[in-house]
């Protein structure tokens, strides 16, 4: 080998070595920001319709940020193991892990759930505040539906979501709730169920 060759070489081996080095500090900085609640990987996918950081503008798709933990592992669960049916939702969990799901769940409990832009009618929501206190709501979902655990948040989720979930309950098209919410719902009118979401929405 000449002498440029041998340059040639080594500077080569040199700049592989330097790349292997960057690739290494970059693993490094991916699972540091991981450990430090990043966003997941697949967390992407769901921003086409939850939003960005799970703040949905889209009025039928629930708002993620700040629901609780938990209950959005269980609902990912239940929409995997089909006890929770959707047509855009299902195809969304198939092949996800259970790491994956706890992932998500808790990235998104920790965002900011945003301001909500519905014009709720206010003699509507009065209503649907004193139809709440007869049913004692807050017994489960805790004071101002801020959820805890298991318990979903309501307080500023979508008016069409809640209206259709309240819907789904009292015709038993959403069964995943071991009773509670379908035994709930079948006392609710289509009136009381559409004043409970002025209510909740404004909360
Ligand atoms: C193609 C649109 C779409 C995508 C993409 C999507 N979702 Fe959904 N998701 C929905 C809809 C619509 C619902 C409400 C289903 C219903 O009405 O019961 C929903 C419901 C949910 C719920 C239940 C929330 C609640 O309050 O009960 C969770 C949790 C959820 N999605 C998580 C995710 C995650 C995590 C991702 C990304 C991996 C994702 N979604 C991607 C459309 C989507
Ligand atoms: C006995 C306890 C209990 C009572 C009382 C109760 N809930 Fe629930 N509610 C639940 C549970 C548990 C779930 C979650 C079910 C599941 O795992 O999917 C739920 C789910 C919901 C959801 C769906 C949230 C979402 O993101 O999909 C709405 C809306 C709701 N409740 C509203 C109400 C209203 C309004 C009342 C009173 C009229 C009420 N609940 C009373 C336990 C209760």
């Amino acid at each position: 080998m000449t002498f440029t060759h041998r340059l040639i070489a080594s500077l080569l081996t040199l700049s592989a070595a330097l790349a292997a080095h960057a690739q290494a500090q970059a693993q490094q900085a991916q699972a540091q920001a991981q450990s430090a609640g990043a966003v997941p990987v697949k967390a992407a996918a769901c921003a086409a319709c939850h939003g960005p950081e799970g703040k949905s503008t889209q009025p039928a798709v629930p708002i993620l940020a700040g629901q609780t933990s938990r209950y959005l592992y269980l609902e990912l669960r239940d929409f995997q193991e089909g006890r929770r049916k959707n047509d855009l939702m299902t195809p969304m969990v198939a092949g996800m892990s259970r790491d994956e799901m706890r992932e998500l769940s808790d990235y998104f409990a920790k965002q900011k759930p945003p301001p909500q832009t519905f014009a709720a009618d206010a003699a509507k929501a009065k209503l649907g505040k004193a139809k709440a206190d007869e049913t004692l709501c807050v017994m489960c979902h805790m004071t101002g539906f801020s959820g805890q655990n298991e318990i979903p948040r309501v307080a500023g989720q979508h008016y069409e979501y809640i209206v259709k979930q309240l819907a789904d309950f009292k015709a038993r098209t959403r069964t995943n709730d071991a009773g509670n919410m379908t035994s709930v719902a079948s006392t609710l009118s289509a009136q009381d169920i559409e004043n409970l979401a002025h209510y909740l929405v404004g909360l």
